[in-house]
């Protein structure tokens, strides 16, 4: 049986809530025989600030860079909010994309059919809803240089970040949504804001070249990344899938997870390039939803997007894509019974709390193994 070996980074907040629940699927899995799930548990965020005065410690990035894949719950709070900006918890998770190389970032937004009165759109717009947004994670204006703040002679404070790409990277993530389309709709939108950024038109030719010569029998369309999210609300049934930049991605992502009923719900992959030797690439999985730490501590927190990143990790980097079918229509029958917690339920209607849920999905689970 094959053997993986999971770093597991539960975060602060609810990441350590919906984390556990990970823990029971790996462990059904394993026990149906369709592998071994090594699991190693380590601080990241504003716990691994407390414990070691850094949001990720230097031996937890080699545990990552060794990981067959790294689960990743959420990171920050109120509780960091004074903490040194080079220290704040979201730190940790930059440095884990950054320097894992993590440059494609995928956030999958389905709406399971009984979901589709939880959504605040009407059903008819989001029922059967299935988009990629494919976002570019390493680059941008979240890493670019310079990225200061300076005081000026007269006193004044001058905050500056850069936006910067270059081709390659703008190249390597369009092939990643152009490469997905292939197996999907067969249409990539690329959004980009051209009319306003010197980058963004470097975008939109770059991944018009790469259509035209490597992807001819894929529809691309571009779309303004502030169109793109108005279109996203008013009819998203339209896309396929979605390419954008580090920015963009975060914003319109949050606004896919919305379309699906809840935060709650939206898992994403975070992979790098193919390793040439062996084909692996390293790879994070985590859910959209933040550390929600308003819900901490409470088990009120839906943990089906930290599931469902499971599952994506089972499909992209253990090669389990069966088994990964199998938790996503766990998933399916869970809702499909009615249960909900409290970010998907109904005005007024019963919730169940974090490990209810987790246990269900894994008694459904069981079900279909
Ligand atoms: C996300 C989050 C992160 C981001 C934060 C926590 C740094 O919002 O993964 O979408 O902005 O990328
Ligand atoms: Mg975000």
């Amino acid at each position: 049986m094959a053997s993986f070996n999971l770093l597991l980074l539960p975060g602060d907040g609810i990441g350590p809530e919906v984390m556990a629940e990970v823990k029971k699927v790996a462990d059904a899995l394993g026990k149906a025989g369709l592998g071994t799930f090594e699991t190693e548990t380590d601080l990241v965020g504003g716990a691994a600030y407390d414990a070691h005065g850094k949001a990720v410690a230097d031996s937890t990035m080699q545990l990552a860079l060794s990981a067959d894949a790294v689960l990743f719950g959420a990171v920050g709070g109120p509780k960091w909010a004074k903490v040194p900006y080079e220290h704040r918890p979201e730190a940790g998770l930059l440095r884990l994309r950054k320097d894992l190389a993590l440059f494609a970032n995928l956030r999958p937004a389905v709406c399971y059919p009984a979901l589709a009165e939880a959504s605040s759109l009407k059903r008819e717009v989001i029922e059967g809803l299935d988009i990629m947004i494919v976002r570019e994670l390493t680059g941008g204006v979240y890493f670019g240089e310079p990225k200061e703040v300076v005081t000026l002679e007269n006193g004044q404070k001058r905050a500056v970040d850069t936006q910067v790409y270059t081709t390659h990277e703008i190249e390597r993530i369009a092939r990643v949504a152009f490469d997905l389309a292939k197996v999907r709709r067969k249409k990539v939108t690329s959004t980009e804001k051209h009319n306003v950024m010197r980058s963004g038109v470097l975008w939109k030719e770059v991944v018009t070249r790469v259509g035209a010569e490597e992807y001819p029998d894929i529809e691309l369309e571009h779309h303004l990344a502030d169109a793109c999210g108005m279109q996203l609300v008013r009819w998203p049934k339209q896309y396929d899938v979605i390419v954008c930049d580090n920015l963009f991605g975060d914003m319109l992502s949050d606004v896919a997870a919305m379309l699906t009923g809840s935060l709650g719900m939206l898992p994403s992959a975070s992979l790098g390039a193919p390793d040439p030797a062996t084909g692996k690439r390293k790879s994070l999985y985590e859910p959209v939803h933040g550390s929600a730490p308003d819900i901490a501590g409470q088990g009120l927190a839906n943990p089906i997007a930290m599931i469902g990143s499971f599952g994506m990790a089972l499909r992209y980097s253990l090669g389990l894509g069966q088994a990964a079918d199998l938790v996503d229509a766990a998933i399916a029958d869970v809702l499909a019974s009615g249960l909900r917690t409290r970010d998907i339920a109904a005005k007024g209607a019963n919730a169940v709390g974090t490990t209810e849920m987790g246990d269900a999905i894994v008694a459904a689970l069981r079900k279909r193994l």
